[in-house]
């Protein structure tokens, strides 16, 4: 097999902004994140702190403002844009329109969560009410989601145009263990569309993919890698529709 390189990568599921949810505690934790994230091969990264209803997004544009003219200094070659990572519920959308909850990059996507245990019916009527206000959803950490098992109703989800992200993590692990055999397989059937690492902190869930893109690189065509680390989320950054 023709030898891959190491390319550029673009994280659209980053807990990094400090001090507003579970995520980062600092700016020099985010700091020291966004290290780690480029000793990976990242160059940008789209911020998406949970979004909270009682907080909506107050003083969130001053905080990532500090970020950005911090990492300015510290890392001038990386990009970071800000977003949210939304929780459904309805009125959305019109907290999105109001712009009291934050697309990805001021672009038309929406990454958006549901329970873990939320059902077909729900995320489909979500993601179809979000469509039809004019977003373009992205399901974050779709491999959570337990009634995604059935094989119909993904198909479904996706003939709907709902875009998919998994977490890099879940790719790692062993092929005995089926949760890991399946999400690897959905990326080798091409129906994922962006890897993101949904880091929070140095000590929980840090920007850790190596084990992810070692198994990717061994199984996975160069092309199909490229298009759900980078290409795909340029699209989103541009906003522009994935092809
Ligand atoms: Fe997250």
């Amino acid at each position: 097999m023709e030898k891959k390189q190491l390319h550029n990568m673009i994280d659209i599921h980053a807990h990094i902004l400090p001090g507003v949810d579970d995520g980062a505690r600092s700016v020099e934790e985010a700091c020291e994140l966004v290290k780690a994230s480029m000793a990976a091969g990242v160059t940008a990264m789209i911020a998406t702190p949970h979004y909270s209803r009682r907080r909506g997004t107050e003083g969130y544009e001053e905080v990532f403002q500090e970020l950005k003219d911090t990492l300015k200094r510290e890392y001038p070659e990386f990009q970071i844009y800000l977003g949210h990572e939304t929780y459904y519920h309805e009125g959305l959308h019109e907290r999105l329109k109001e712009g009291n909850a934050f697309t990805l990059a001021g672009s038309r996507y929406v990454l958006v969560e549901f329970d873990n245990g939320v059902s077909y019916q729900t995320i489909n009527r979500a993601i179809r009410h979000l469509i039809t206000s004019g977003y373009l959803p992205i399901l974050a950490h779709m491999e959570r989601y337990h009634c995604l098992r059935e094989k119909k109703y993904l198909d479904n989800l996706l003939s709907s145009g709902c875009y998919l992200q998994m977490n890099y993590e879940s790719l790692e692990g062993h092929w005995f263990q089926s949760e890991v055999r399946r999400c690897r397989n959905l990326v080798k059937e091409g129906t994922i569309d962006f890897l993101g690492t949904d880091l929070h902190r140095v000590d929980y869930r840090p920007p850790e993919i190596g084990k992810a893109m070692e198994w990717l690189e061994k199984h996975v065509d160069a092309d199909v890698i490229r298009r759900i680390t980078y290409e795909n989320a340029q699209c989103v950054i541009q906003n522009k529709i994935i092809s």
